[in-house]
C-alpha cells in the first residue's frame, strides 16, 4: 500500500511526465514548422519515451494498491527564437525533472517505503541520461552558431534517433 503522501507525488509526477510529452510535442511541431526535420525526429522520439515515463508510474501505482488521479497538463510554450533556444529549454526542463525525481527518492527514504526506493531508482538513472542528451544537443548547437551547414549536419545527425529497445526504455 503506498502512503498518501507517496501516492500523491507520484501522482504529480505522472503528470509532469505527460506534460513533458506534450511540451516535446510542441517542441516537435516548431522544429517541423522550421523544416528542421531531423530534430524534429529526435524530440519525436523524446516525446514517446515522456509517455512511456508516465506509464511507468501510473502502472505502479496501480500495482501498489494505489489510485491514479490525473490532473490538467499546463500548455506548452509553442515557438522558439532558434533551435539553441529550444534545446537549452529541454534541458533546462529534464533538470526540473530530475529535481523532482530526487525529491521523490528523498520522500521514499524518509517513509522507509523500500519498494519505491527500488522503483525510483530506474528514474534517477535514467536522468542521468536524460540530461546529459539534451545537453550534447545543446553543445553541438553552441559549436556550430549560426552557421547553415553545421545546423544541417547536426539535424541530419538527430534524425538517425529511433525509438529505444523496450529493454532500453
Ligand atoms: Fe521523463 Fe525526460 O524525464
Amino acid at each position: 500500500m503506498l502512503s498518501p503522501n507517496i501516492q500523491e507525488a507520484l501522482n504529480r509526477q505522472v503528470n509532469a511526465e505527460l506534460y513533458s510529452s506534450y511540451l516535446y510535442l510542441s517542441m516537435v511541431a516548431h522544429l517541423e514548422s522550421e523544416n528542421l526535420r531531423g530534430m524534429a525526429q529526435w524530440m519525436r522520439v523524446q516525446a514517446g519515451e515522456e509517455t512511456i515515463h508516465g506509464m511507468k508510474i501510473y502502472d505502479y501505482i496501480i500495482e501498489r494498491g494505489g489510485r491514479v488521479t490525473l490532473t490538467q497538463i499546463d500548455a506548452p510554450k509553442t515557438k522558439w527564437a532558434s533551435p539553441l533556444k529550444l534545446f537549452e529549454d529541454a534541458y533546462a526542463h529534464e533538470q526540473k525533472v530530475t529535481a523532482m525525481i530526487n525529491g521523490l527518492m528523498d520522500l521514499v527514504i524518509a517513509e522507509k517505503d523500500h519498494a519505491g526506493h527500488d522503483f525510483l531508482e530506474w528514474f534517477v538513472t535514467e536522468q542521468v541520461e536524460e540530461e546529459s542528451a539534451a545537453q550534447a544537443v545543446v553543445e553541438q548547437l553552441k559549436l556550430v552558431g549560426d552557421s547553415g551547414v553545421g545546423l544541417y549536419m547536426i539535424d541530419q545527425q538527430l534524425g538517425q534517433r529511433s525509438p529505444s529497445a523496450p529493454a532500453a526504455e
